[in-house]
């Protein structure tokens, strides 16, 4: 399955700090934001990434992802001139996406936790309709919902709604076949002027192609749109990596325990790594996995 990162929009909500640098490149604690919804595809198995973001921050992407092969993986990228909605992405990325099956991540969405990696495989694995998933959240106003039958069946899907039927929100990653792009293409704009990605899974939701993967509470959910929200973020990360020593979304561990590059592969990033405490982190990774 091939992947596609939304990394584009205005990031109005963290002026100043967003007037010259694409939101999803701000660091949460110790690497770059795009290196979370990266790792989630990576981990779902997801190898060739497309990254979307606005004309003027593409080379910034360019310059931090380059190709992809030294991590096992292909990038392209694409530019979106202005925010026309998440919808948009399948149809910038019609070329990539080659009528196959495709995931979506937005650039700012955090997904970590137990029973995670399991549940994005397996949505990876579809075929035929479209995959995602719904976390309960005690502020559904603010998401795209996603009402549930005594089942955990999809019955109503509605974008930030005022009176909210569920408290299931739909976090921010997405798996569909590749009936999407012509479903995206079919979309009209919202009232805020947006094709939306809540009206494309209701298409699905209509076919009765729709599976909705409930994530329980030991998976954590968090996006860092706001100077709160990424503190919080940067403050969970820290704090998990200090406790336990592993790293959350390092790509080149995860690269090189999904079997996408070798031993030999990963020891060459390490040689090439400037920071000697990241350097270390591989190191002691390689030496544990030599052993075992
Ligand atoms: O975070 C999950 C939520 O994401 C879902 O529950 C909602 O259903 C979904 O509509 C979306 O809601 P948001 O209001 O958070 O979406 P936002 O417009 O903030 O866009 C999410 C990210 O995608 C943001 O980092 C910017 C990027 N983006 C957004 C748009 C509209 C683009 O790259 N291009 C776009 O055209």
């Amino acid at each position: 399955m091939r992947g596609i990162i939304l990394a584009g929009g205005s990031g109005t909500r963290l002026h100043p700090s967003t007037l010259s640098v694409s939101k999803q490149l701000l660091p949460v604690y110790d690497k770059p934001m795009v290196y979370y919804p990266l790792s989630t595809l990576m981990l779902a198995g997801v190898r060739e990434v497309l990254i979307i973001s606005n004309p003027e921050h593409l080379d910034a992407y360019r310059a931090l992802l380059g190709e992809g092969s030294v991590w096992g993986m292909r990038f392209a990228y694409v530019s979106q001139s202005s925010p026309r909605g998440l919808a948009d992405a399948f149809i910038l990325g019609e070329d990539f996406i080659d009528n196959e099956p495709v995931a979506l991540m937005l650039g700012d969405n955090i997904l970590y936790g137990s029973g995670l990696v399991e549940k994005l495989r397996s949505a990876a694995e579809i075929k035929r309709g479209a995959v995602i998933f719904a976390y309960l959240v005690k502020d559904p106003e603010r998401f795209g919902i996603v009402e549930l039958d005594h089942e955990q069946k999809p019955v109503s899907l509605e974008e930030k709604p005022s009176q909210p039927k569920s408290n299931y929100a739909v976090p921010g990653v997405y798996f569909y076949d590749a009936k999407v792009v012509e479903y995206a293409k079919s979309l009209k704009p919202s009232k805020r002027g947006e094709i939306e990605i809540t009206d494309l899974n209701r298409i699905y939701l209509a076919q009765k192609e729709l599976e909705v993967k409930v994530l329980g509470r030991g998976v954590a959910w968090l996006d860092a749109g706001t100077p709160e929200a990424l503190l919080q973020a940067a403050n969970f990360i820290q704090a998990v990596q200090d406790r336990q020593g592993f790293k959350i979304s390092c790509p080149e561990e995860i690269a090189y325990r999904m079997k996408f590059i070798d031993r030999q592969q990963l020891a060459h990033i390490k040689d090439e790594c400037k920071n000697p405490d990241y350097k270390q982190y591989l190191d002691d990774l390689i030496v544990e996995t030599t052993i075992e």
